[in-house]
């Protein structure tokens, strides 16, 4: 029998619908036996969020600074033969709950040398989420043979404004009753998890990861456009230069950085509205200008290995 520890967090049960989704032929196995951790905060974070908490969880998510935990339910003495840890990127970085857990001295004793699948839900942008992932994982000794991500295909302009309407209003379908639904298309769960979990499922069983990940992209495991992989270059650089700007002013949640916390969550809409058409156009130039380049970036990031340790 393969035990497989899953360890998630979802707030709307995005991600739980995913890893169900995924995990399907795991479940169907008579061989598989699954069991489920759900990352609890002890202060859950709000769902739907107001706009002001929303964007005052920026700067500790950007510095992977922890919160506290529920205790965790699983058997600390069980041997898991696999670990599935099922995350969404918050603000290009892994969100506080996962992140948390990451930190867990009970994480540096059960992912030390295990094999690790991770699986992600979310807008658009998981890249930079994925290497602060890498490198945690590197850190606590587990060995990250696979990934699986599902994104809302939608543009990118289009799903700003339904993930704002979803996460800020709760509203997930038919935002002003036109905007398409936020999220990972039903399709993609209904038809395409399954597939990967398949795959999953048959690494389990030889226990052999070699060739899983290149079976997952070949599967369609993995989503990356040009135009957002230059996109989250930048923020990937911004983003701590602000975060330390507002912590420098206060803790969170505290009034003294409000201001800086509401000028953010101003600007960063609008830098992504003006920047992403103009990114768009940059990354159809760009791929003629260095194309090896390019290419070589999606590959790295479709893969599991870390280019360079921290
Ligand atoms: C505070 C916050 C920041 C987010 N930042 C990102 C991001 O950087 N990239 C992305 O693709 N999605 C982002 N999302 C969307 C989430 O990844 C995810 O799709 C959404 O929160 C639903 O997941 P859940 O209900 O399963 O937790 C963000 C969501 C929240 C709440």
């Amino acid at each position: 029998m393969k035990k497989v520890l899953v360890i998630y967090f979802t707030q709307s049960g995005q991600l739980h619908q995913a890893i169900k989704a995924t995990l399907e032929p795991l479940e169907k196995s008579e061989t598989v036996k699954l069991y489920y951790e759900q990352i609890k905060p002890q202060r859950p974070f709000p769902f739907p969020w107001s706009y002001m908490q929303f964007f005052d969880a920026f700067p500790e998510t950007v510095q992977g600074l922890p919160c506290d935990l529920e205790p965790f339910s699983f058997n600390k003495d069980e041997h898991y033969d696999l670990v599935i840890i099922a995350y969404q990127p918050w603000f290009l970085s892994v969100s506080i709950p996962v992140n948390s857990f990451l930190m867990s001295p009970e994480a540096k004793t059960l992912l030390k040398d295990k094999e690790v699948i991770t699986v992600l839900a979310c807008r658009n942008m998981w890249l930079n989420a994925q290497e602060k992932m890498k490198v945690a994982l590197d850190h606590l000794g587990a060995k990250l043979v696979g990934n699986v991500t599902f994104v809302d295909k939608s543009g990118n302009l289009t799903s700003l404004v339904t993930v704002l309407a979803f996460a800020l209003g709760g509203i997930k379908e038919k935002f002003l009753g036109f905007f398409p639904k936020y999220g990972v298309s039903d399709r993609d769960l209904r038809e395409n998890a399954p597939k990967y979990g398949e795959i999953v499922n048959q690494h389990l069983q030889a226990n052999d990861y070699t060739t899983l990940q290149n079976e997952l992209i070949e599967a369609g495991a993995i989503n990356i456009k040009s135009n957002l992989m230059l996109l989250e270059g930048r923020g990937k650089v911004l983003f701590p230069l602000y975060a330390n700007y507002i912590s420098k002013k206060g803790t969170s949640g505290s009034s003294e950085r409000r201001t800086r916390v509401r000028i953010f969550g101003i600007v960063l809409p609008i830098a992504i509205f003006i920047l992403s058409p103009v990114i768009t156009i940059v990354s159809r130039i760009i791929p003629l200008i260095f194309p090896k380049r390019i290419k070589s970036e999606i590959n790295y990031h479709s893969q599991n290995f870390l280019r360079q340790k921290n």
